[in-house]
């Protein structure tokens, strides 16, 4: 069965501890944070964050999604935080073996992330040394996107290509996922299915995460 973890991206940041008391209620298992640099994507949301107040509110794991050019500053600011998972992605501009050393030194799992376009050869070099694959079903920049069909056809490729190399791996699917298309998810292998705005616009989350989870 697949865990979900929430963006709160689009969430109401005004009233970030009651936000976060309705994720707390819910069996969903990580709080992802979309950290855009303004250059990697058109959005910066590196002040969108408080991350003391998030740390102190939630009960749930962390997981960074960091969408930036340069990841390496970012990974360092995020070390204090203890989160459980830092994927970037695998566009990135900075040295990718130096990164993910960086972050798994710390004892913190290691996601690369890939764009919807990216062909999948470019994981192959790191695939040994990482913990994640974060596929992206949209394209990255915004939430409330729709979700890209291919990425099923893709999820099965990567699949076949771990079960050779590393099948401890976990494939953590981001972006357009909903009550529609969770089903087909888990039956694909999906490990992580990343839900924002489906999940932030329920009243009652806890209900609504149990949706996704159904195979
Ligand atoms: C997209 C982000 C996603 C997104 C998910 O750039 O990486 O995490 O916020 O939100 P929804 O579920 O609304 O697509
Ligand atoms: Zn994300």
């Amino acid at each position: 069965m697949s865990d979900i973890a929430i963006s709160i991206l689009n969430c109401d940041f005004n009233n970030i501890k009651f936000e976060l008391n309705r994720i707390n209620d819910s069996s969903i298992k990580y709080v992802h944070i979309d950290i855009m640099d303004g250059y990697f994507v058109e959005k910066n949301t590196e002040n969108l964050f408080d991350m003391k107040a998030i740390c102190k509110y939630t009960n749930k794991k962390i997981d960074v999604h960091l969408m930036v050019k340069k990841p390496k500053i970012f990974i360092t600011n995020f070390l204090k935080y203890n989160p459980d998972i830092i994927s970037f992605h695998i566009e990135s501009e900075e040295n990718i073996s130096e990164n993910i050393s960086l972050i798994t030194s710390h004892g913190i799992k290691c996601g690369i992330a890939i764009n919807p376009e990216t062909d999948i050869q470019t994981l192959n070099n790191y695939i040994e040394n990482i913990d994640v694959i974060l596929i992206m079903s949209v394209v990255p920049g915004k939430g409330g996107q729709k979700f890209i069909s291919s990425t099923f056809k893709k999820i099965k490729l990567i699949k076949e290509k771990l079960l050779k190399t590393n099948p401890k791996i976990k494939l953590e699917i981001d972006g357009g996922i909903n009550n529609l298309n969770s089903k087909s998810l888990n039956k694909s292998g999906a490990d992580i299915l990343v839900s924002g705005s489906y999940l932030i616009n329920q009243k009652n989350i806890k209900k609504a995460s149990i949706s996704l989870l159904k195979v």
